[in-house]
């Protein structure tokens, strides 16, 4: 791959510190473990204990969401402001990318108004890498380059946020078994999390789902894979559900949303399997009534809510690291 520069991880620069954040595949663990130790004291801010720091003063910080989110977004914009950065919402619908503008024109144009970071959702997968290798090769590096969700590809700061929260309940990751569950074949937050959760040296990884929602050869990720739910969440700590991404599923890949909650849907009578103390994940949006029960969602073992706080502290680290003064 020419981003790749002569080898090493292109999300790193020469130092070993990181660049631009655009996947957690390839990530060393102690990149990892530094974002997370890097987010704990920002979790004040992100519960309003402390209102501001100043570390991204003077800096702009761009959000091109050219997909549609609520958490992310706005996540993201509220972890800059309490870093102190200008933050500039490009408004995609309104944005000359409606007329034809292509994606790197954008950049440019964006990177001419002095960027220092672009936060990129895009519904085609790589676009962000585009992105980064667009501005290395014109000699823009020092733009930085934040992932936000990629087509099926990466949504790295949701893969270390829900290792973020994972830490914070179960403290030790190296003692746990981890379930994820669903549509694994068209979430980039599973792909996220799996590398993640395997770098931080979780001993088991599973995931649950029909054959046509699991990706071929998904086992050679590291980790067993279950079709029948009941079995795959016998013992778990953390169950980690997914929404049925609807809109990148081509042809019919289940039978009907009541079929597939009734295999694959999270109730509080498949939920008694895990451990007593799991707790149960999910990225949002969720969808009621199809991958997990509003009895479970709403439940004492949800920790679905929590996870968009310690969103707002992993993001503040994520940008804090990569454009801090
Ligand atoms: N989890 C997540 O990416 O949610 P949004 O699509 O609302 O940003």
């Amino acid at each position: 791959m020419s981003f790749m520069n002569g080898g090493g991880n292109p999300q790193l620069n020469r130092h070993g510190e990181l660049n631009h954040l655009l996947t957690i595949e390839g990530l060393p663990r102690e990149v990892l473990e530094r974002i997370l130790d890097t987010a704990a004291p920002f979790t004040e801010v992100a519960e309003r204990e402390v209102k501001k720091v100043p570390l991204l003063r003077g800096k702009s910080v761009f959000n091109l969401f050219f997909e549609n989110s609520t958490r992310t977004r706005t996540t993201f914009e509220i972890a800059a402001k309490r870093l102190s950065a200008d933050v500039i919402n490009l408004n995609i619908n309104t944005s000359s990318a409606s007329k034809g503008e292509t994606l790197l024109d954008t950049a440019d144009n964006l990177a001419a108004m002095q960027a220092d970071m672009f936060v990129v959702r895009h519904a085609s997968s790589g676009a962000p890498y585009l992105i980064a290798q667009h501005l290395r090769a014109t000699g823009r590096d020092h733009i930085h380059v934040v992932n936000a969700g990629d087509g099926r590809h990466a949504h790295p700061t949701q893969g270390l946020l829900d290792m973020y929260t994972v830490r914070h309940y179960k403290k030790d990751l190296t003692q746990l078994t981890v379930a994820i569950v669903g549509d694994v074949l068209h979430s980039r937050v599973a792909r996220s999390q799996i590398h993640a959760l395997t770098t931080l040296g979780v001993p088991e990884v599973r995931v649950i789902g029909p054959k046509t929602l699991l990706p071929t050869g998904v086992e050679r990720l590291g980790v067993r894979v279950f079709n029948d739910m009941r079995e795959g969440l016998r013992g778990v700590d953390v169950v980690m559900m997914l929404r049925l991404q609807n809109e990148r599923m081509q042809g019919a890949l289940l039978p009907s949303t009541q079929e597939y909650f009734k295999s694959y849907g999270l109730t509080p009578e498949k939920l008694a399997l895990a451990k007593p103390d799991a707790i149960v994940m999910h990225p949002g949006p969720m969808n009621r009534g199809v991958e997990i029960d509003s009895a479970v969602a709403d439940g004492g073992q949800a920790v679905i809510l929590p996870q968009v706080t310690f969103g707002i502290a992993v993001r503040m680290a994520v940008m804090a690291m990569l454009a801090g003064n």
